[in-house]
């Protein structure tokens, strides 16, 4: 079947996300975050994003339905997020999904929320200025993503049939150290875009911060994953000593070097699977890639390496149901059977 309409559901941490599309056709994507909310807390609290989408999920799935000028009883299938993420939210979702999949007698979709990310890239809008490249993404390709729930390096032979997960963190996800750092340098949440803006004005280059899982020793057994706690536990050793000394923190300088190395980090592992591979092509996804410098070393990086570097518009970088939708419809367009309506939400589903 060539492009399929389908509406795509995602919920599997703070954003609400209904998505429509047609094949590959954007046409809408309807997010409510409830980022707020979790503000006081300094985080993502797990029921708290669940009830808000019980309270958003309607209203979003009306919006996106207006917005694509479509009617629910035209779609061909719905497509849904099942994990992996906060189980409490990805129910949500997933029961929302299967009640639309019954009443409407309409197939449904079980997508992964990891490889999803991976399928936006193939969704363009006509005012996507962000990817100079606009052919359809080639594969394999190598894929970081990065959020405030994961940070996952994948190799991607064939979006339907074939990502291989080649390492994820071990601890603390990038986007999570961020807020992390931040909040020890009394910025609020969330907190990768105000170090971002606190940075510009800093010294990159002004303390040497650990690069977790980066020496050679590391790298035989570690090769791409991540670590975040030991970077994170420096800079609060860096900043009491200055607290306990009664030196001002300089705050910019710090937020800057902490920038830094969390960019080193993320794409040293990800064009070292590249050059290993041997696969010429780098995908960016998740909330992090918002990242001024993040973008910046990226560029550069992947230039000097010979790598094209794709990164989807940020309104599909960030957790959204369009992703959802589009992987939804490539299985479909790939013959793919239908997920029965057993499934569940899985919070720790492999990709
Ligand atoms: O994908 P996303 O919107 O959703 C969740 O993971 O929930 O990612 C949000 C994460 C937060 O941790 C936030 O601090 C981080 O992405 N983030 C950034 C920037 N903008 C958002 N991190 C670094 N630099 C940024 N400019
Ligand atoms: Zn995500």
């Amino acid at each position: 079947r060539t492009d399929p309409l389908v509406l795509g559901i995602e919920t599997s941490c703070d954003e609400t996300g209904i998505g429509i599309v047609r094949g590959t056709a954007l046409l809408s994507n309807t997010i409510a975050s409830s980022m707020d909310e979790h503000a006081r807390y300094g985080g993502v609290v797990p029921e708290i994003a669940a009830r808000a989408h019980l309270d958003e999920l309607v209203p979003a799935i009306h919006a996106a339905v207006a917005e694509a000028g479509i009617r629910l009883q035209d779609l061909d299938a719905i497509a849904v997020t099942c994990g992996p993420g906060l189980s409490g939210a990805l129910m949500v979702g997933v029961g929302a999904a299967k009640a639309l999949a019954v009443a409407l007698d309409k197939p449904i979709y079980a997508v992964n929320h990891l490889v999803g990310h991976v399928g936006a890239d193939l969704l363009h809008s006509n005012t996507d200025t962000s990817n100079t490249d606009t052919k359809p993404l080639e594969y394999p390709t190598i894929a970081l993503l990065v959020s405030g729930g994961h940070t996952s390096l994948l190799l991607v032979r064939d979006l339907v049939s074939d990502v291989e997960l080649l390492g994820e963190t071990i601890d603390d996800a990038a986007g999570e150290a961020f807020d992390k750092v931040a909040r020890l340098l009394s910025l609020p949440y969330p907190g990768g875009p105000q170090i971002d803006r606190v940075a510009a004005s800093g010294n990159p280059k002004a303390i040497r911060f650990p690069r977790g899982l980066s020496q050679p020793k590391d790298m035989a057994a570690h090769r791409y994953d991540f670590s975040f706690s030991g970077l994170k536990t420096s800079v609060a050793r860096f900043v009491e000593q200055r607290q306990d000394s009664g030196e001002p923190v300089p705050i910019s300088d710090v937020a800057a070097s902490f920038r830094e190395a969390v960019v080193d980090i993320l794409l040293t592992k990800a064009l070292a699977a590249c050059a290993d591979y041997n696969v010429p092509r780098l995908l960016l996804g998740g909330g992090v890639i918002a990242n001024a410098r993040l973008r910046q070393v990226a560029t550069e990086r992947t230039d000097a390496a010979g790598v094209v570097l794709r990164i989807p518009p940020l309104s599909l970088c960030t957790d959204n149901g369009a992703m959802i939708a589009a992987l939804g419809a490539q299985l479909i367009m790939a013959g793919h059977e239908a997920s029965t309506l057993e499934f569940g939400a899985d919070s720790t589903l492999p990709v």
